[in-house]
């Protein structure tokens, strides 16, 4: 097993034993699994969702539900498969009735995020939905930061990370093209920027 996979099962085991996380109580209750990540550990393009569903907490994995075959068409556009990238999420845990992440359930997962970022080292972070956009953008104190993601979608944004140049890709959540079909089209657009990273 390659160092990257233990080092990412570590975390797994982690979460799961995550007593302190305001999400646990109902995981349990539920028999939900939190949702890790899923695909290449060497992958050059990170996406970084909010936090799972349903679907994602009964399979633990991460967008398996409707915004998740949207996802899978999306990469399709620009020739992509979900073992070309890794795909994560802020959030470990599902809020309850897919409520936002709340700021306290982002700091209790944040950590988790970082390690997973100093693991696999992308050369690229793409952000699904403003909440990851917004914690990315601000932990590399990008000059954007402050910006909506209705300015900043499909843009790059390059900051320097530890280890070395790093694009963000503000991207608009899959979610929000199921009951928008006219958004559609905008996400196919958004998607083209990330072809010059392949
Ligand atoms: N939405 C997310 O942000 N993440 C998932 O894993 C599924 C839906």
């Amino acid at each position: 097993m390659s160092d990257r996979t233990e080092q990412l099962r570590a975390i797994r085991d982690e979460v799961l034993n995550l007593t302190e996380s305001p999400l646990y109580a109902y995981r349990v209750q539920n028999g939900y699994y939190p949702v890790i990540g899923q695909g290449n550990h060497y992958a050059r393009i990170m996406f970084i969702g909010e936090a799972p569903g349903e679907n994602e907490a009964k399979t633990g994995r991460p967008f398996c539900g409707a915004s998740g075959r949207f996802l899978d068409e999306l990469l399709a556009s620009i020739q992509l498969k979900r073992e070309d990238v890794y795909i994560t999420n802020i959030v470990k845990d599902r809020p309850p009735d897919n409520r936002d992440p709340s700021k306290q359930e982002i700091a209790v997962y944040a950590p988790f995020l970082e390690r997973q970022l100093q693991i696999i080292q992308p050369q690229v972070i793409a952000t699904l939905g403003r909440y990851s956009m917004k914690y990315i953008l601000d932990k590399y104190n990008a000059a954007e930061r402050n910006e909506p993601i209705s300015k900043l979608h499909g843009r790059v944004v390059r900051v320097i990370a530890d280890w070395g140049a790093l694009s963000i890709v503000a991207l608009f959540h899959p979610a929000s093209a199921l009951y928008n079909p006219t958004q559609r089209q905008i996400h196919l657009d958004d998607f083209q920027v990330l072809k010059q990273f392949m």
